[in-house]
């Protein structure tokens, strides 16, 4: 047996990362060099754990993924040797060449990325690898016309609409993506194309960033909650609070198309919990906990949204994610996205 120290993304996905990581990695909100701490450089970037690469101010904008969530949509994505690949997200070019290495001397990746200082990276680093993909910078949300027909869309940002552009260039094939209603993170979900058509059911947890353009601004600032009144929603305190934090998160979101929300306060067990909702720039708020009353502000339609969804989650059983999926169908230039509940032919919420 080595002895040599394990290093997560040789174990699960065959290929080092460290090659792909930048000299400064930004590890519990401060920045890392790899000249002056390279025992901690060295201890993140050979863990199971996203490393983020690239900030604006102090929010994270470009990351090298978790390698085992990475492994999840490479399983997820089903690359054969031979396929050509179209991937969305370059950031340090990591996944792309592990992509190469999947599609083999006879397949073809090329990698969108927004970012002009990330792309040019991305680039390089494949270069030093010796890997032959071809990286592209540019919005990813319109695919790459001139490379397709593609076999797989492999995407490494979170997805909140799917755009047309990925159906019609990879008809008849796959695209793996994190996926997630606006209120919560994602799961990883594979949609199998055909006629127009993607359709998938959720897997594994992923949590990524969000596209660029598609991330929510609702909580740049926070909103005035106004008066706070009484509420009797039929659930107590701690059926407000079951889905928050947990798997129902996901599933509530899928009831809520369209709905954010941030939470505040403390353990509900020995305070009071506030859940933020907002839909469309319209706000409110439902505050509960052991021992004090049920309030809320703002918006009572939303209220009784959130309510109602979080009622439907106990009354099914809390499902989990796996029995709910996706179909988007082509349509303008977001498509229309249906989440169904059991089957493609189940209840279904429009997102
Ligand atoms: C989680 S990182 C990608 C990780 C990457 N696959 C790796 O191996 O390092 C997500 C990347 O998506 C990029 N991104 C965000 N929005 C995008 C868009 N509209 N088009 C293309 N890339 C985008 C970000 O700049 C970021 O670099």
């Amino acid at each position: 047996m080595s002895d040599a120290p394990d290093n997560a993304s040789v174990r699960l996905l065959g290929r080092d990362r460290t090659p792909f990581l930048p000299d400064r990695l930004w590890l519990d909100g401060a920045w890392v060099s790899r000249a002056d701490r390279p025992a901690r450089w060295e201890e993140a970037a050979r863990a199971d754990v996203a490393v983020t690469t690239q900030t604006r101010g102090v929010v994270p904008s470009s990351s090298a993924s978790m390698p085992s969530v990475v492994a999840d949509i490479l399983d997820a994505c089903a690359v054969r040797p031979g396929h050509r690949v179209l991937e969305i997200g370059a950031g340090t070019g990591y996944t792309a060449a592990l992509l190469k290495d999947r599609v083999g001397p006879h397949g073809s990746v090329a990698s969108i990325e927004v970012d002009p200082e990330v792309a040019a990276r991305a680039r390089r680093n494949l270069d030093a690898a010796g890997v032959d993909v071809e990286v592209v910078c540019g919005d990813g949300f319109a695919g790459l016309k001139r490379g397709g027909p593609y076999d797989r869309v492999h995407v490494t940002c979170a997805m909140r609409h799917v755009p047309t552009a990925w159906l019609e260039q990879c008809a008849g094939g796959r695209i793996a993506m994190p996926w997630g209603p606006a209120f919560s993170t994602d799961r990883v979900v594979a949609l199998d194309v055909a006629d127009g058509q993607g359709v998938g059911r959720f897997g594994a947890v992923a949590s990524f960033m969000v596209m660029r353009a598609q991330r929510s601004r609702a909580w740049d600032a926070w909103p005035e909650g106004g008066e706070t009144r009484p509420v009797d929603l039929g659930l107590d305190w701690r059926r407000l609070d079951g889905p928050l934090g947990g798997f129902g998160e996901f599933v509530v979101g899928l009831l809520l198309p369209g709905v954010t929300h941030r939470t505040s306060g403390g353990d509900p067990e020995d305070g009071e919990r506030v859940v933020w909702l907002e839909r469309d720039g319209v706000y409110a708020s439902v505050g509960f906990g052991a021992g004090v009353p049920t309030t809320a502000t703002g918006d009572e339609r939303l209220i009784r949204d959130y309510a109602d969804a979080v009622a439907w989650w106990y009354d099914h059983g809390r499902p989990e994610s796996a029995g709910f999926g996706l179909t988007v169908t082509a349509d303008g230039e977001r498509a229309h996205q249906r989440v169904w509940f059991g089957s493609p032919h189940g209840p279904a919420w429009e997102h």
